[in-house]
């Protein structure tokens, strides 16, 4: 199963060919973030333009990249949301236009999953039969949430943000420290020597040991009334501490997740976070102190690609979408996902 996956939901826009849901032959991504820097964050009328500028260019590269011709195509995948909603119309719309001139079925994706599913590219990757039950920690730029992945395509989501997103604080964090966009890797660079005890930022959600949650809006708070008040505090100790508060909620969630669910056999991380060197060397010690097996998506599937679209649609055989298939900008994680493939 050859499938042509198409990812549009932000501010990447991406193509990739990936095989039998495991083997990557192309993965093109074209990152607006030069467009979007000037103004400090994604956006959507900006993100839209691009997709519709350049998406057709890169399908043609990813084809070819993958020496791979419409005729070896067996479906098209399309990220169908959660995402802004003009850009995912512009994936979806292509993918269906693609989909009627070419005769191959149209799949529709959910964003999340796709993340999900990163962990498992590569021909190195495991395979999810080897490692579930896993707990996964999905941290994006939208979303942040604790998975218990049973199987392919069976999800429960054991705990999200009730606020921002980890990613989302960083690259707020990053705009109040007067760095660019985006903030996760603006603040790991500008963490570089600094002291992460400098200041004691807040862990966000504490709660019972049984409770998992997250919460990261009164850590930008409590970064901008510090700011504030000590304007002299030295930027990397400010970006190092920030960083550190930031991992230390994601890596404390996750180990109580993983204490509630003995029966995990592994534990992953995945989403645009999940490459901070910093958080990765923290969930390295968590899992020797567990004895869990750490599942790490590879860097380059970490942050939005296509290679996470098509893979997920082949691995767990969507069946096809109608011609009628519209954009889901808040699609939820648990929402479109039947246990069943
Ligand atoms: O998964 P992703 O590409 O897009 C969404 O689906 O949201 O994640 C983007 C997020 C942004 O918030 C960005 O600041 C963060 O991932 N990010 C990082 C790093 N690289 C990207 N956060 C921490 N450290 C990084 N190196
Ligand atoms: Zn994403």
């Amino acid at each position: 199963m050859r499938i042509l996956g198409i990812e549009t939901s932000c501010d990447e826009t991406a193509a990739a060919v990936v095989i039998n849901g495991r083997t990557v032959c192309s993965n093109v991504v074209y990152t607006q973030i030069a467009k979007h820097r000037p103004y400090g964050g994604v956006v959507p009328e900006i993100a839209c333009r691009a997709h519709l500028e350049n998406l057709s260019e890169i399908i043609e590269e990813a084809l070819g990249a993958a020496e791979t011709t419409w005729h070896d195509i067996d479906a098209i995948a399309v990220t169908r949301g959660p995402g802004l909603a003009s850009s995912l119309l512009i994936g979806i719309a292509t993918a269906k236009g693609l989909s009627l001139s070419t005769g191959k079925p149209l799949l529709g994706v959910n964003h999340l999953e796709g993340h999900v599913y990163s962990v498992f590219l590569g021909e190195h990757a495991p395979r999810p039969e080897d490692v579930c039950p896993l707990v996964l920690l999905l941290a994006t730029g939208g979303h942040t949430s604790l998975v218990l992945m049973r199987g392919l395509g069976d999800y429960e989501v054991l705990a999200s943000t009730c606020d921002d997103a980890a990613g989302e604080a960083l690259d707020k964090g990053a705009k109040l420290l007067g760095l660019g966009y985006p903030g996760g890797p603006e603040i790991e660079r500008a963490a570089e020597g600094g002291n992460p005890k400098a200041i004691d930022f807040p862990r966000g959600f504490k709660g019972q040991k049984n409770e998992l949650r997250f919460s990261f809006s009164g850590l930008k708070t409590s970064l901008r009334y510090y700011f504030e008040k000590h304007p002299d505090t030295p930027l990397p100790d400010l970006a190092a501490s920030y960083q550190e508060a930031v991992i230390d909620a994601l890596s404390q969630q996750l180990e109580r997740a993983l204490t509630l669910h003995s029966e995990a056999k592994a534990f992953a991380c995945v989403g645009g976070v999940a490459k901070n060197k910093r958080l990765r060397a923290r969930l390295d010690n968590l899992s020797d102190k567990t004895g869990l097996p750490l599942l790490l998506t590879e860097m380059q599937y970490c942050t939005d690609n296509a290679a996470m679209i098509a893979g997920a649609a082949g691995a767990r055989k969507h069946p096809p979408a109608p011609l009628s298939l519209d954009a889901t900008p808040n699609l939820g994680f648990a929402l479109d996902l039947p246990l069943t493939p």
